[in-house]
């Protein structure tokens, strides 16, 4: 095995052991804005700083409070144990590669068969409105990273599993779905560059996911990405873009996003 996967299970073996829960069934990675929506799931069962995990890096952005904790969701009498990652390393940091998806490998050793993945987005495509959920259906990588290393030709046909984007839907049938492309940041995109980006087929921008979604799937897990659109995209509205604005849609969506995710996670194992 890799060195990074070997980390991944010692974080896994770590957080069993301290949490007394030997596997999980379902990850939740909560982006910018999205913390307060773990509310909707109750109270946690166990709760620790990711950095105190073996690989985990202490969080550089307000608002990514950079907590792992286990949830426990009953519904009909079956029991679903959720591991939750209450912010994410960006590759804006400029840490590399491996912290970016270190927390999905760690939950798929952890025992999760899928991997929920949800972000802070600008919305390129013009029917969007600011504090709507957009279900990601493909993305297109304009980073030039990959998570994975070598002779690994991994099919990405069905990244963000049609299974489960059926699921959600059943759930929310007003849910749209679109294509979220990933910038490197830690700018935001110039007009000109959203205007590119329109051209290719995008709807929705941000600076996370791609990497930890292709990491999931490697390692054979079921992905649901789910972005929030915090701001139309720059030069959509010709309004200035700021990192404040994007923590207050997420929080001020918190609820509706919170109950959406403790109704379908069950449904997803
Ligand atoms: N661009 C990139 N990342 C983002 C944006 C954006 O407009 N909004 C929230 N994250």
């Amino acid at each position: 095995m890799s060195q990074p996967l070997i980390n991944a299970e010692s974080a896994a073996a770590e957080i069993a052991k301290r949490s007394g829960v030997p596997a999980h069934d379902v990850a939740l990675v909560m982006g910018s804005g999205w913390v307060s929506a773990t509310d909707a799931l109750g109270t946690p069962k166990f709760e620790c700083d990711a950095h105190e995990l073996p690989g985990f890096l202490a969080p550089a952005v307000e608002g990514h409070s950079g907590k792992v904790r286990s949830y426990e969701i009953i519904e009909n009498g079956k029991t679903v144990r959720v591991l939750v990652f209450l912010g994410r390393t960006h590759l804006y940091e400029g840490k590399g590669m491996e912290p970016v998806v270190h927390g999905v490998r760690t939950a798929v050793k952890a025992g999760c068969k899928v991997v929920v993945l949800t972000n802070a987005c600008g919305g390129i495509n013009t029917n969007y409105k600011v504090g709507q959920p957009v279900l990601i259906r493909d993305h297109i990588s304009l980073t030039a990273a990959s998570p994975l290393e070598g002779a690994n030709f991994v099919d990405l046909t069905d990244l963000y599993s049609k299974r489960i984007r059926a699921i959600v839907k059943g759930e929310d049938e007003s849910l749209a779905e679109g294509v979220y492309v990933h910038w490197r940041g830690p700018t935001y995109e110039t007009p000109a560059e959203i205007l590119m980006m329109r051209g290719m087929g995008a709807d929705l921008v941000g600076m996370s996911t791609v990497p930890e979604a292709i990491a999931a799937h490697a390692l054979g897990a079921e992905v649901l990405g789910i972005s929030l659109v915090t701001n139309a995209a720059a030069g959509v509205t010709g309004e200035k873009l700021n990192h404040e604005e994007v923590i207050a849609a997420g929080k001020a969506a918190a609820d509706r996003m919170g109950k959406l995710l403790k109704n379908v996670i069950p449904k997803l194992v």
